[in-house]
C-alpha cells in the first residue's frame, strides 16, 4: 500500500514537473526569437553575440524536443499549464510590466537600459535554471527515471553557455551586474512557482491535458541531435497506470 502510494506520488510529481519544464523550454526558445529581433536591429554587426544567441535558441529547442519525446514515450500529453508557470514570463511581467509577447521590440532597440535589463533577466533566469537542475538531479523520483535524468544532465551541461553571452555583453558595454533587488525578484518568482503553483497543480485532479504540442503550428527546422531516449525508456517508467 505504502509503495503504491509512493509510486503514485512519483508518477504525478514527474507529470507535473515535466509539464512545467516543457512549457518553459518552449517559452525559452520562442522568447529568444523576440530577443534576436532586438539584437539584429541594435547590434547587427556583433556576429559573436548573435551566434551565441543562435546557439542558445538551438539548445532550448533541443531541450523542448527531449521533453516532448519523454512525454511521447510515457504515452501522455503534458498538463495544459500556461504562462503563469513560466519563470521568464513572470520575471519579464514584473520587470517590464508587460508579457513577453507584448514587449515593445522597438523600445528595447531604442533604449539601451531596457536592453540591458533584458540581458540581466535572461542571465538570472538561466542561472536559476542551472541551480534548479542540480537539485533535481539528486531527486529520487527523477533518478528513478533514467530518460528524465539524461535530459536533465544535458540541460545542466548546456546551461552555463546560456547566461555567459548576456553577462559578457553587459561587461563589454560596461553595464552593471544584477542588483540585490533583481535577484530578489528572481527568488520570488522561483519560490512562487515551487511552493505555491507546483503544489496547486499537483493537487488539482481536474487539470486538463494539452491536446496538441506547443510547437504544433511552428515551422522549426529539424531538431538538433538528442540523446536516444528509446534505449532507456523501458526501465524508466514507474509501475502505475497511465492517467
Ligand atoms: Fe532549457
Ligand atoms: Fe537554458
Amino acid at each position: 500500500m505504502e509503495n503504491r502510494l509512493i509510486a503514485w506520488f512519483g508518477h504525478r510529481y514527474l507529470d507535473v514537473l515535466g509539464s512545467i519544464y516543457i512549457y518553459n523550454e518552449h517559452r525559452g526558445y520562442t522568447a529568444i526569437d523576440r530577443v534576436m529581433e532586438a539584437v539584429l536591429l541594435r547590434a547587427s554587426d556583433d556576429a559573436e553575440f548573435i551566434a551565441a544567441i543562435g546557439k542558445h535558441r538551438t539548445d532550448e529547442r533541443k531541450h523542448y524536443v527531449m521533453f516532448r519525446r519523454w512525454f511521447e514515450l510515457r504515452g501522455t500529453m503534458p498538463l495544459a499549464v500556461d504562462r503563469t508557470f513560466g519563470h521568464i514570463d513572470r520575471f519579464i511581467e514584473i520587470m517590464f510590466r508587460r508579457s513577453i509577447d507584448q514587449l515593445d521590440t522597438q523600445a528595447i532597440v531604442d533604449r539601451e537600459e531596457l536592453f540591458e535589463r533584458l540581458c540581466r533577466v535572461i542571465s538570472l533566469t538561466e542561472q536559476r535554471g542551472f541551480k534548479q537542475v542540480e537539485i533535481l538531479l539528486k531527486n529520487r523520483f527523477v533518478r528513478e527515471d533514467r530518460a528524465l535524468t539524461r535530459i536533465f544532465e544535458v540541460v545542466h551541461k548546456d546551461e552555463p553557455s546560456h547566461w555567459e553571452p548576456y553577462d559578457q555583453w553587459l561587461k563589454q558595454h560596461a553595464r552593471r551586474e544584477p542588483k540585490w533587488w533583481e535577484r530578489l525578484v528572481d527568488t520570488f518568482v522561483h519560490s512562487e512557482l515551487l511552493f505555491l503553483k507546483l503544489p496547486i497543480l499537483f493537487l488539482n485532479p481536474r487539470m486538463r491535458r494539452r491536446t496538441d504540442w506547443p510547437d504544433a503550428y511552428e515551422n522549426n527546422s529539424a531538431p538538433a541531435l538528442t540523446p536516444n531516449l528509446n534505449t532507456v525508456s523501458k526501465t524508466s517508467q514507474l509501475a502505475v497506470p497511465k492517467t
